[in-house]
């Protein structure tokens, strides 16, 4: 059977990882699993989150998988170093691809960084940022209306653009030329998060080197998939599918099948 590469998040927004994975690894088979019942991970402390995330990992190693990805930025922050430590497999997060991709892009050195209360408090991208290029300035900004929008599958309403306008209010007057979606739900919001920031400033999804860095790992590990046929991929959730189903259906541009999971410790 072929090894998968497992992804996990705390609702859909991990898609956005598993979508450029697809793009990039075409013959790479994955299996989701989004914690719907229990998104959005933000508010919640970093024990609480570090133990969701245990359990999730535990339960996709069943499947045997040949690379976990942490496809949730407040999950990264908190859980990335505990289960590298204890999972005998490559173990990656989005946050260090992300502050990458943003060192490659800015040519002022002034960078933003939107996320979860969660990520922002961790101060996880400064020290990522920092320790590549300390010259970088950064301004980070917690946009906790941003997710429960995404998951209810709100992407360009008139309520969005106006959450949106008032959660980057204090941002818009800083001369950054980029703004790290540093939270994996927030690239579905990519438009009305653009036209709101204006077009000097580039936004930066961690997903496309997320990606290159799992191709990569993948390769120098003799791990990248051959089979010549397509994959069938797997997807699993906590809560309601049907959301679920229709928000990644939409997204990935295909059909999906979703397994729903019952949580038997809450
Ligand atoms: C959340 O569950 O609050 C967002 C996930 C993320 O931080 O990427």
């Amino acid at each position: 059977m072929q090894q998968a590469i497992a992804i996990l998040d705390s609702g859909v927004g991990g898609l956005t990882v598993a979508k450029e994975v697809m793009r990039q690894l075409p013959q790479e088979k994955i299996i989701y699993f989004g914690d719907t019942a229990r998104t959005p991970y933000g508010p919640r402390g970093a024990e609480e989150v570090a133990r969701f995330t245990h359990q999730i990992v535990d339960y996709l190693l069943q499947f045997g998988p040949k690379m976990i990805v942490i496809a949730c930025n407040t999950a990264t922050a908190v859980a990335l170093e505990e289960i590298r430590a204890r999972v005998p497999i490559p173990v990656i997060g989005v946050i260090h691809p992300g502050a990458r991709a943003a060192i490659k892009t800015t040519r002022n050195q002034m960078v933003g960084v939107i996320g979860t209360e969660g990520t922002i408090r961790s101060h996880a991208y400064e020290q990522a940022l920092r320790q590549i290029a300390p010259q970088i300035e950064v301004v980070s900004r917690a946009c906790p209306s941003l997710v429960p929008l995404v998951e209810k599958g709100e992407f360009r309403t008139e309520h969005t653009r106006h959450v949106v306008e008032e959660s980057l209010r204090e941002l818009r007057l800083i001369p950054m030329d980029c703004l790290i979606l540093g939270c994996t739900h927030y690239p579905f919001l990519t438009e009305v998060i653009g036209e709101v920031m204006g077009p000097e400033v580039t936004l930066i999804s961690s997903a496309e080197e997320t990606a290159r860095e799992i191709s990569t790992i993948l390769y120098h590990k003799g791990l990248l998939a051959s089979t010549g046929t397509m994959p069938v991929h797997q997807f699993f959730c906590s809560g309601d599918p049907r959301m679920f189903k229709s928000i990644a259906q939409t997204w990935l541009n295909e059909q999906i099948k979703v397994t729903p999971v019952v949580w038997r410790v809450p």
